[in-house]
């Protein structure tokens, strides 16, 4: 079903009202990390840095540009730091980078990223499989990263993956999620992006994380982050916006997935959500036109790469 069928068979009528017409949505855009960390071939450093800068040009304020990670486990994201040194900054804009460890947010402040995100997952199974340690050890190891970005004056985004389903774990009870997402508020996130990684949530689910998320942490301080695998992404959007969420984090192109999430595909595409979100009668501050030229230039990098 598609979301204009999903939100009128769900909430009729119940479409924004005047006093929130105006109302903002925030897209943090995740293209340059999530998009392209998963392709197996190097792209260009100064494509990704032409990837950054266009996005940039579409009037984002959030953009998630890369990530200071082990090389060895993702190659694709080794250039981090040319990547952060080559873009033309625009100092309205947040270029966040996925850190790991205290290692990773040492690199990224090198690079003068102005934001970083840690990433922890609901389930064990994944949290092994993509950074090699248990939820309660990578918990110890985000702690120094809080702490020197406090010092720093840098805001750390938190990340729950597989708020739904684990691809090692099955389903996974909304109460893990609540756990983590707790403890990273506690720790110092400013917000935390609840993750469908492997995309196969369905809205009842997604409502259901919420509703338990929602009963310890507000919705201002939450953001959604889902991936496109059965196609449903916008409608689990739609709900995360009936339920108060006003951030959501996407994929220009819908290019992209995560290395140890397989069979997974990207994240939702940012131009539908801008379009959806915006016919709902949100603002979002994005030019729909650039970002439709960007979508077929991020997808170019991709096929050209699966070419040679
Ligand atoms: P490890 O092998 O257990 O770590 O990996 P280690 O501490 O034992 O270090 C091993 C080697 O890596 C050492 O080098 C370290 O120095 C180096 P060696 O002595 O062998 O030469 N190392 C690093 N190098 C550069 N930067 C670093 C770094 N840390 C260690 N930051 C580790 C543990 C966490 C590092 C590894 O598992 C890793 O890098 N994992 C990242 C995997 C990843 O990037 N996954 C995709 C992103 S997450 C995602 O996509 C999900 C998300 O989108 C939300 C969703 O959809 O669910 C966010
Ligand atoms: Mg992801």
């Amino acid at each position: 079903m598609n979301w204009r069928v999903y939100y009128s068979v769900n909430y009729g009528d119940s479409r924004l009202g005047c006093d929130e017409m105006e109302e903002d949505v925030t897209i943090y855009e995740m293209g340059p990390r999530d998009g392209l960390q998963n392709e197996k071939k190097l792209i260009a450093t100064q494509d990704k840095i032409r990837l950054v800068d266009a996005i940039t040009d579409c009037g984002f304020t959030k953009v998630e540009v890369t990530s200071f990670v082990s090389p060895k486990w993702v190659p694709q994201m080794s250039d981090a730091a040319e990547v952060l040194e080559g873009i033309d900054r625009n100092k309205d804009v947040t270029y966040a980078a996925l850190t790991p460890n205290i290692k990773g947010f040492n690199r990224a402040l090198s690079a003068q990223a102005t934001e970083v995100a840690i990433f922890a997952a609901a389930t064990e199974g994944f949290s092994q499989a993509n950074i090699n340690c248990s939820i309660e050890a990578s918990l110890a190891r985000f702690a120094p990263v809080l702490k020197a970005a406090r010092e720093h004056g840098i805001l750390v985004r938190g990340c729950v993956s597989c708020v739904t389903d684990c691809p090692y774990d099955g389903e996974v009870d909304p109460a893990s999620v609540v756990r983590v997402a707790k403890a990273l508020t506690n720790m110092g996130c400013y917000e935390i992006s609840l993750a469908d990684t492997i995309g196969s949530g369905t809205p009842d689910q997604v409502a259901k994380m919420l509703d338990a998320v929602l009963n310890e942490l507000p919705a201002d301080r939450l953001a959604g982050h889902f991936h496109d695998t059965n196609g449903r992404a916008l409608e689990n959007i739609a709900v995360s916006l009936e339920k108060g969420l006003r951030v959501f984090d996407a994929s220009v192109g819908g290019l992209g997935g995560c290395p140890y999430a397989p069979g997974a595909t990207g994240n939702v595409a940012t131009e539908a959500v801008v379009d959806m979100v915006e016919n709902m009668g949100y603002e979002t501050g994005l030019n729909l036109e650039k970002l439709s030229q960007v979508a077929i230039f991020a997808q170019s990098l991709v096929q050209t790469n699966e070419l040679f």
